[in-house]
């Protein structure tokens, strides 16, 4: 049987830094809030005149570095993101010029803060089927420029820029690669994390801007409740749909949106923590770039040894959501 097996994985985040307390300077917070209910310390913001496909870049040479795999034998680019270089065209076509892949197609996936997993999931359909060989999935977000609202302290200390890319073909021996993707999504929970604006339902307007539409809103509370309850089902799923129980699990390789909700959701299933890679404390929530990010530092750091079992589990707005499991 022919699996979809990640032959390589890249990060990068920006050099700026900005602290718990460079942040309570700007609004009503402090570090320890910040660390006690998020386990965040710090995030990276993007230079002036840095892309979210510029970051896309970094991260995607790093990985096809690592993979042996030139841009030109790329079939296809998936690129997670909410924060685009602009609304048309998507960000990947940036992506792809940038890289000089001339030979595929390319397309950004909106799933929010589970973009990364979905683009896996469809890369991993292409590459079952036959249609893709080499395939290239990216999550970049650069949430700190337009998107958040630097008065809100509900989400302004949570967020930060970076990328995550991974490199997917056909696995060799047919055991190692993604043995199963979940994917959900619950559109009548949109309104707890969602940017309104600028989109069909409120045009880019003074008014939009005077509102605010165009900065992200969320519900924290509704989202962590429904957080931990959607991961929770959604990785017993995995785990049942293969047969396969928590204690098989080896590594845990999530989304990183707040260190409590993971905490939670492993408890419930059963699963050490030590098993799971965390980074949330450097970058905070990157969105679509958390998850390949934190599979790249895992994996740079030796963590990852053949045929371990992976858990992946990813969620963002929509509410959408989903899990993996892979063989390494
Ligand atoms: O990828 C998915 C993206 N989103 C998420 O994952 C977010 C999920 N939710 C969360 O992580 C948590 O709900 C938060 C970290 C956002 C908030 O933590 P919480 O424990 O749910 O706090 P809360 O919203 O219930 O607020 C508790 C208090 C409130 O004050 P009062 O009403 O009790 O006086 C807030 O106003 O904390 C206050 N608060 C803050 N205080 C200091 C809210 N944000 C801050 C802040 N600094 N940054």
């Amino acid at each position: 049987m022919t699996r979809a097996q990640i032959i390589g994985t890249g990060g990068y985040a920006p050099e700026k830094v900005m602290t718990n307390h460079d942040l309570a300077k700007i609004v009503e917070t402090s570090d320890e809030w910040i660390v006690e209910r998020t386990g965040i310390r710090s995030r990276h913001v993007a230079a002036e005149g840095e892309l979210t496909s510029d970051m896309a870049l970094k991260a995607s040479l790093r990985a096809l570095e690592m993979a042996k795999v030139h841009p030109d034998e790329l079939d296809m680019i998936v690129m997670g993101t909410i924060s685009p270089d602009m609304p048309m065209p998507a960000s990947a076509a940036f992506l792809a010029h940038k890289l000089k892949a001339t030979k595929c197609f390319a397309f950004d996936v909106s799933a929010a803060c589970a973009g990364s997993l979905f683009g896996m999931s469809i890369a991993t359909q292409f590459i079952v089927s036959g249609a893709a060989k080499k395939v290239l999935v990216v999550g970049a977000e650069l949430l700190t420029r337009g998107i958040l609202d630097w008065q809100d302290r509900n989400t302004c200390v949570l967020f930060g820029d970076a990328a995550g890319a991974m490199v997917l073909s056909a696995s060799v021996d047919g055991k190692r690669g993604v043995m199963s993707t979940h994917l959900h999504t619950d559109g009548s929970v949109a309104d707890i994390l969602w940017i309104r604006g600028g989109g069909t339902l409120h045009p880019l307007s003074q008014e939009t801007l005077d509102k605010k539409l165009h900065k992200v809103q969320m519900n924290g509370r509704e989202v962590f409740k429904f957080a931990v309850r959607a991961l929770t089902e959604s990785v017993k799923e995995a785990l049942e749909h293969n047969g396969i129980t928590a204690d098989h699990v080896v590594h845990v390789i999530a989304h990183q949106a707040n260190t409590r909700i993971l905490d939670a959701v492993l408890e419930r299933l059963g699963i050490a923590k030590e098993k799971a890679w965390l980074n949330i404390e450097k970058y905070g929530n990157t969105s679509a770039a958390s998850l390949p990010m934190t599979l790249d530092e895992a994996n740079r750091a030796g963590r990852l040894k053949e045929g371990d079992l992976i858990v992946m589990m990813a969620i963002g707005s929509g509410m959408s959501w989903g899990s993996a499991l892979v063989r390494w």
